[in-house]
Order: structure tokens, then sequence, then C-alpha cells
């Protein structure tokens, strides 16, 4: 559609259906995530807004995914025209779909020429099909790795970044005793560990790297040996080895763990690839000491990253369609996907960015980690699978703190999982 045309349907919507927005050219766009997300979003606002002529207006929302998904569901459930598109978890997309919030986009698509294949196979086919129709398009893709500092792995002695978790337990004891002589505050490894989403992403990558799963032929498989194993592992980082800090569990999301490890506080760091660009900021004390290396296996295993990523879509209610369709496009046109990686250091959905010039040079890790956005592990992709992450975060984090064994958080987790899905399935 030309620019022309998108002008011309936004007037007579205007003149003639009378809305609760104040301009029928008006694209209301609800976006949250750290302050230097927001900060490129208004930018790209701005650029959209000179090429197009349609404004957007922002609602800004915080940074953690549930407060995110809360505030969506409060407009959609009541069918509020407002926000027209929006970015949505990955983790939450098909709840959305089955509840009938999101547009189908297979007519723009079609209309426009937008061929899927620039973008991720595997991420699309997982995340953005809901019944054969794509309900969103991927704006960036999310897959867990383990930062390393290099200057202090080369000090004590190790080549090279840990490979399983014994190596990892193992560099981290004896790096944290000696660096603790002068920096008593230092930890080994820290990760996201809190109760909320990012624990189970946390999970899923650490039991993966186990053979672990949580699903299998569409049952729910919490408690299972490699699970097991898992989550005692992990308890025991915090309470044996007292590798990785005590608050772990009470408080570590993404930010917070990022900036323990940015003040120079821990050797390892298990985050998404945004923490990188941050770590090399002039104020950040481990600017240029930094490794980038895939999540430790258990022995005998293999890594696994969890596939995660924030995907755009347009609201069912919207009475903006047409405008935010180009909102959208603008959204994963190559212009604005290079911009998403050379500002923010974060990782385009399409595939094609990953082969600029510009985009190699600036950032060598990007082949690395194309290549393994396509064999990312993904949550459960079901309706009901907010529910499922949440009965799973109580159990897995009450483990965590040591109120409970992982034997019997992990059985009460399937229990309370299959009584409470069975009424999904009926
Ligand atoms: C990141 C990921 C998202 C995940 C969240 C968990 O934002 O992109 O998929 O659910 O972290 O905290």
């Amino acid at each position: 559609m030309t620019k022309k045309t998108v002008l011309l349907i936004s007037c007579l919507v205007f003149l003639f259906c009378g809305c609760s927005k104040t301009n029928k050219n008006t694209v209301v766009f609800e976006v949250g995530g750290a302050p230097n997300e927001i900060s490129f979003w208004e930018e790209i606002i701005k650029d959209f807004q000179q090429q197009s002529g349609i404004k957007v207006e922002i609602i800004r929302q915080p940074t953690d995914t549930d407060q995110r998904r809360q505030g969506l569901v409060v407009a959609l459930k009541s069918n509020k025209n407002n926000p027209d598109v929006f970015l949505m978890d990955v983790a939450w997309i098909s709840q959305f779909a089955a509840s009938g919030w999101l547009e189908n986009l297979d007519n723009y698509l079609k209309a426009d020429k937008v061929d899927t294949g620039i973008f991720f196979k595997n991420v699309i086919n997982l995340s953005d099909k809901y019944n054969n129709n794509t309900i969103a398009l991927p704006v960036y893709v999310d897959g867990g790795m383990l930062y390393y500092r290099k200057d202090l792995l080369n000090k004590y002695g190790f080549n090279n970044a840990p490979v399983t978790w014994d190596q990892l337990i193992e560099y981290s004891l004896k790096i944290q005793k000696q660096e603790r002589k002068t920096n008593p505050g230092f930890y080994g490894f820290v990760w996201q560990g809190a109760q909320y989403e990012g624990l189970i992403c946390s999970f899923i990558e650490f039991a993966g790297s186990n053979g672990g799963i949580i699903i299998k032929d569409n049952q729910i498989k919490i408690n299972t040996p490699a699970n097991i194993k898992t989550l005692g592992m992990l308890c025991d980082l915090i309470h044996i080895q007292k590798i990785s800090p005590p608050n772990i569990f009470t408080e570590m999301k993404e930010e917070e763990v990022r900036t323990f490890f940015q003040q120079g506080d821990a050797l390892f760091e298990r985050n998404w690839p945004y923490a990188w660009s941050l770590h090399q900021n002039d104020d950040s004390a481990v600017k240029g000491k930094v490794g980038l290396a895939s999540v430790p296996h258990f022995a005998g295993n293999k890594s696994a990253s969890t596939l995660g990523g924030w995907h755009i879509g347009i609201s069912k209610f919207s009475d903006a369609k047409d405008l935010s369709w180009e909102f959208v496009k603008f959204t994963v046109s190559y212009e604005t996907q290079k911009k998403l990686a050379m500002k923010l250091g974060w990782n385009p959905g399409r595939k094609d960015i990953y082969k600029d010039r510009e985009i190699k040079q600036k950032f060598p890790h990007f082949s690395y980690l194309g290549n393994i956005f396509e064999n990312l592990t993904p949550r459960p992709n079901l309706p009901y699978y907010t529910q499922i992450s949440e009965i799973m975060q109580k159990h897995i984090n009450s483990a965590l703190s040591g109120k409970t064994n992982p034997e019997t958080a992990l059985k009460e987790a399937e229990l309370e999982i299959n009584n409470s899905i069975k009424r999904y399935l009926k």
C-alpha cells in the first residue's frame, strides 16, 4: 500500500467512525524493556513518522516480561482498541493467539510481498504461527549464553571457557577464593533464579544440558531424574559450593545479573545477548574483558539454549490495522533491524542482517549466534503455558531457597500442573 493510500484511508476512517483515539492517523504502540530499549523505539518512531506521515504514540512498559504481559492482557481482555500494536514475549504469543487477540498478518504479508523466509525458520514456525496463520513477526531473537571474564581465566591459567558444569564449578571455586582477597563480594556464577519467567528459561536450558525436557507428547514431564539432578546442582551452587550468591533466588532477574557481572563481581554470567554491548560501555568495569560461550553442559551431554525473544503483532480490536501494519513492516525492515543490532547489539529476527558487512565487522560474535539461533530450545508452545510456568516458578524457586528439596519440588510441580491443565484439555 502506498503512503498516499494509507493517509487517505486514515482520513476516511477518522471522518466516518469517530473513536476513542484522538487522531485516526495515530497508531498506539505498547512496548517495554531496559531504558536503552525505550530510547531506541523513540528514535525508530521518529524515523517512521517522518517517512510515512503516520503518528505513533508510545505506551511505555516495565522491563519484566510478566508485568508486560499483564499490562497488555488488561486492555485486550476488555477488547480495547488501544494499543493497536505491541511487542510480545515469545513465551506468551500462543496464549494471545488462542484468546483471539491477534490479527492474522497473512493477507498483509501477501499484499506487500513480504517473504517470511527472511526470518529464522525455526523461530517463525515455533512462535509466530497459530492454526497455520501468521499472527506475529520476530523483531529480535534471544538465546541464553555464558559470559565469562577472559582476563581472570587467563590470570589463573585457564585457557578456555568451561564446557561442562564440573569445569565451571572448578574454575569458580579456585578464582573466587583468590579474588575474594581483594573483593570480598566476588562470586563465581550469576544467573536468573528469582521467581519469574526468567527462572524457567534458565531451568529449561540447564536441564536441557542434561538431556532433561519438560514436555513430551503434549504431556508435561518435569519430574524426571535428569531434571531432579539439574535442580540439585543449582541448589548446590548456592548452598554447598556457594559460588552463586544467596540473592539468586530472591531477586536475580536479567538486569540484576547483568549489573552484578558488569561491576566486576562475578566470573561467569548467564544472560541473553543484549548484555554484550552494555558490558562494552565506557562505564563498565568489564569493558574489553568479556568472552562469550555456550552455556555449559553435563558430562556426556550437549549445551542447550532457551529460545527467547520479542515479536510484534497487531491487536484484533485495533481500529487502525492498516496503519499498524505499516509500522510492523517498518520494524522488520532491513533498515530498522540493522539499527537494532548496531545501536543495541541485539539479535534481529531477520537472517540477512547477520551477513551484513558492517555488522560482521562490529560484532564478530554474530555469526556464531546466527548459527545457534536455528537450534534453540523452545518453551512449551501452549495457550496455557503461563499457568504451567507460574507453577514451575513457585516450586523450583522454593527448592532453590532450601524450603523444599528437588525431588519434592518437581513431584509437586508436575502434579499441580497436570491438575491445573485438565480444565484446558476438556
Ligand atoms: C527475555 C527473553 C524472553 C524471556 C524473558 C524472561 O526477555 O527474550 O523470551 O521470557 O527474557 O525473563
